[in-house]
């Protein structure tokens, strides 16, 4: 990746599941472009098993994403190795591991953020270095494949990163410790514990400790802070008080699909957008939706979430989302639109 030429501070699209497709990471690059992506995360264990043709759309992208990082989860250190391979194979410039998903049964299962808990720390590690060395020998692959044998080392092994919180039921900095032990590329801290879920402000106070760790430990680690960012000029102004390298954005493009917009007086073109560019901009959204998946690989229903962000803030939009919110096709949506 070009994680090592990016801008300080670097602003990062958070992983959204069932948001931040390849149709989404397509719309926020044409308005105002992030520095980098993370795909929806997706289970290696499935991607693994006979499932697989299941879960490879969400791994689906083109170059307008890019610097495109692959986010996974799971449990078994082997299908990581293995998935490793495969983000190398097909083109990603990273790999994340998501070990901050609060939900229940996944929590319940030992994984995502169940590994910051003490009794699971040694799987997440045992994971991360079956990472590593499937990352390095994707990359030894790819170049043999290039060079015909001759390894030229074309290709360098991709970055590691991990998303995690600040800690289970309390803060608990000696889990980020651990992690920046394990001389990971990029560290990202969603600044709430699990037990917290989304119910309070991120602390972003602990996430400036975790970089005067990063700072101490592994000063090569890139920290990014995550939480409650709902513009470019705030996310600037935290990253500058922490120190740190990169800003996560998630909900705050639900607010405004300009949030990554470079702007001297603050104030978001999204703010002086009119209705109907508005309206066209969800048109495009629910035609690129319609070209790109085929079959119900996608559930038309998904599209209700972003009809909210776009048919907001004008006269009528309410009633309009409503008929919007029923249709039971893109042809429909389109022709209403
Ligand atoms: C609808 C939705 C889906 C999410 N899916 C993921 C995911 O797949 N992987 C992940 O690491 N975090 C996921 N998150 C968490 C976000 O990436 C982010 O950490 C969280 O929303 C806090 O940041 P924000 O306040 O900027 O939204 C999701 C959040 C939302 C709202």
């Amino acid at each position: 990746m070009t994680l090592r030429n990016l801008p300080k501070p670097f602003f990062v699209l958070a992983p959204m599941d069932d948001v931040t497709d390849t149709v989404f990471r397509q719309i926020i690059s044409d308005c105002a472009p992030a520095d980098v992506y993370f795909t929806e995360f997706v289970n290696v264990d499935g991607l693994q098993s006979a499932g697989r043709e299941k879960l490879m759309p969400k791994l689906r992208f083109t170059d307008k994403e890019r610097p495109l990082i692959a986010q996974v989860w799971g449990k078994n250190p082997e299908n990581f190795y293995k998935t490793a391979l495969l983000i190398t194979e097909l083109g990603f410039d990273g790999m994340d591991l998501n070990f901050g998903c609060p939900e229940k049964n996944v929590v319940r299962s030992g994984v995502c953020s169940a590994f910051i808990l003490p009794e699971n720390r040694d799987l997440a590690i045992e994971i991360i270095k079956a990472c590593q060395r499937g990352l390095v020998d994707g990359a030894k692959i790819k170049n043999d494949q290039k060079s015909g044998g001759d390894n030229k080392n074309i290709f360098t092994p991709l970055p590691l990163s991990v998303k995690t919180r600040v800690g289970f039921n309390s803060v608990d900095l000696t889990w980020h410790e651990l992690l920046l032990n394990q001389k990971l590329n990029m560290l990202t801290i969603h600044g709430r514990t699990r037990k917290q879920m989304s119910k309070v402000p991120a602390d972003w106070e602990i996430i400036g400790q975790v970089r005067q760790l990063r700072d101490k430990i592994s000063p090569a680690t890139l920290i990014v802070g995550n939480g409650d960012v709902l513009s470019r000029s705030q996310g600037e102004a935290l990253a500058k008080q922490h120190n740190l390298d990169g800003v996560m954005v998630g909900r705050g493009i639900f607010h405004d699909p300009f949030v990554f917009a470079h702007n001297e007086s603050g104030v978001s073109p999204w703010d002086s957008m009119s209705k109907e560019a508005k309206i066209a901009l969800y048109r495009k959204h629910v035609e690129l939706f319609a070209k790109t998946w085929k079959n119900n690989e996608r559930k038309l229903i998904t599209l209700n979430k972003f009809c909210k962000i776009y048919i907001n803030g004008f006269d009528g939009a309410k009633e309009l989302r409503e008929k919007l919110m029923v249709c039971t096709s893109a042809d429909e949506l389109l022709a209403l639109l």
